[in-house]
């Protein structure tokens, strides 16, 4: 019995030892691997798109797909972004396009092209000589495809979040990207938040110290929203697809801060879900509909593992009451960033020089640092980005100024022939969590493996840094 017992302890030591040594160098040695999907080999001759530049633009010449909640705030805020040009408006509805043109006509700007009355009018639009850029913002199952098609047609493109639903659609958008050599950013506002670029440029300057794990999320009861989404697509997804479906807002910031594909790669995630019971519940009281097979989870997790150990926590709940949340908290060997629930720092003593902030006396590593630390810290560290454009932003608004950065920051690296901030690999890294989790999901919270989409250049450039002219 005692030696039964004396060979068990060695045997457990022994698996525990392979085990940390395993999670320790993040191979995932063991029996145990990751469940795999396939990565198509890149074409002969083709490209990869890693710093990818165009030619110069003096004038944005932009086409709009997509005019609802979402595509209609995106026109307005083209009209106050210099160096553009709306040259068409396309939506399935015309009293849409129409609503956008008063909008236009509002800002004292011509009339645009307009489009609409079937569901392959936008193609007409992507075929136009006239148009530079493409700007998608309809519901996520058209997404992909016109991104697609637009840069068949020669077009830089853009779209709304998520912009790719599936493995096939991430990687034919990736391959259409590389074979044209056109831009093809996905419209992730949420990463030029002024507290998220601000603690990104507080990291990118070390003042974090060596960044360990990130969090991100998107929390939004969705119940005030969900009967005014165009043919019912949002509930429709929700109610057919398990897994995190909404996960950029989450994952842009995350993956910006720990260099994902300019130096370090995801290599695997697990995801786990509560039962979905305040939609099907909303379904009953609101619509009468009783459905006994809702797919989306009331609560998703997904954690995810990078090739330099380091971690990421990403959470989606469109159903819960509970208050809004992108979660958006960094770690560091120096230091701790959060924007939700409370959006503050906690540093170290000497991450921080004395006569840097006020009160510098105060900052330990356990609280958060006081306010008026907190306020000279983001005035200190406050992104060139937001240095040159925080006022207008405010202004023209859009989620508190973050729409604005963005669509102004798309618009600045065109015209001055730039890398764009997010390229083609940001876009399937941060949409990827949807059919990976699903697969995650289906075999009881099994390991699946995150593809190198860049297939074989994550490494080559170091480090995650935004573009600019001068
Ligand atoms: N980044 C953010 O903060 C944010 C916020 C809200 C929405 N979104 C995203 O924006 C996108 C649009 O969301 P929304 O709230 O505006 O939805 P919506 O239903 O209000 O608008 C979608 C529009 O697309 C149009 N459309 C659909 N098929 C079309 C086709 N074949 N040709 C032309 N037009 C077509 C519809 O008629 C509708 O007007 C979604 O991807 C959503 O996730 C992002």
């Amino acid at each position: 019995m005692k030696k039964l017992f004396t060979l068990s302890i060695i045997a457990a030591a022994l698996l525990f030892a392979s085990c940390t040594n395993g999670s320790q160098q993040g191979k995932g040695a063991g029996s145990y691997q990751p469940i795999e999907t396939p990565v198509p080999a890149r074409p002969a001759g083709q490209k990869h798109v890693l710093g990818l530049r165009a030619p110069k633009l003096d004038t944005v010449r932009v086409g709009f797909i997509g005019l609802g909640m979402r595509g209609r705030g995106a026109v307005e805020r083209f009209t106050h972004i210099p160096g553009t040009k709306i040259v068409a408006l396309c939506d399935l509805h015309a009293d849409r396009v129409e609503r956008s043109q008063e909008i236009l006509e509002k800002a004292g700007l011509p009339r645009a092209a307009a489009y609409s009355g079937s569901e392959e009018a936008w193609k007409e639009l992507c075929k136009r000589e006239d148009i530079d850029l493409v700007y998608i913002a309809t519901d996520w199952v058209h997404h992909a495809p016109m991104l697609i098609y637009a840069m068949e047609q020669g077009k830089h493109a853009a779209s709304e979040v998520p912009a790719a639903m599936t493995l096939e659609e991430i990687w034919d958008v990736i391959n259409t990207a590389e074979r044209t050599q056109k831009h093809c950013m996905q419209l992730e506002n949420c990463v030029y938040d002024f507290f998220e670029l601000t603690t990104l440029n507080m990291a990118q300057q070390g003042v974090l110290g060596e960044i360990l794990y990130a969090e991100g999320a998107y929390i939004h009861m969705l119940e005030d929203f969900w009967e005014e989404y165009e043919g019912d697509w949002r509930m429709e997804y929700n109610k057919k697809h398990r897994g995190d479906i909404y996960a950029t807002h989450g994952m842009g910031p995350a993956c910006q801060v720990l260099d994902i594909h300019r130096g370090d790669k995801m290599n695997y995630l697990v995801a786990m879900d509560s039962k979905p019971v305040s939609i099907p519940a909303y379904l009953k009281a609101k619509r009468g509909e009783e459905v006994t097979d809702f797919q989306n989870g009331q609560h998703t997790m997904t954690m995810i593992r990078t090739e330099k150990g380091k971690t990421i926590h990403i959470q989606h709940d469109v159903a819960s009451p509970r208050p809004y949340s992108r979660m958006y908290q960094v770690q560091g060997t120096k230091g701790f960033a959060s924007k939700y629930p409370r959006e503050g720092y906690a540093l170290k003593a000497d991450a921080v020089e004395k006569d840097a902030v006020p009160n510098h006396e105060k900052i330990t590593g356990h609280s958060y640092v006081p306010e008026e630390v907190k306020r000279g810290l983001m005035e200190k560290y406050k992104h060139p980005i937001h240095i040159e454009i925080e006022e207008t932003a405010k202004k023209v608004g859009g989620h508190g100024g973050m729409d604005y950065v963005m669509d102004y920051r798309l618009i600045y690296c065109l015209q001055n022939g730039l890398p764009l901030d997010m390229d083609v690999y940001d876009l399937a890294e941060w949409c990827c969590l949807a059919p990976l989790t699903a697969l995650s999901l289906e075999n009881n919270s099994a390991p699946v493996a995150v593809p190198d989409f860049t297939r074989g250049h994550w490494n080559d450039v170091k480090g995650f840094r935004h573009a600019f002219a001068n």
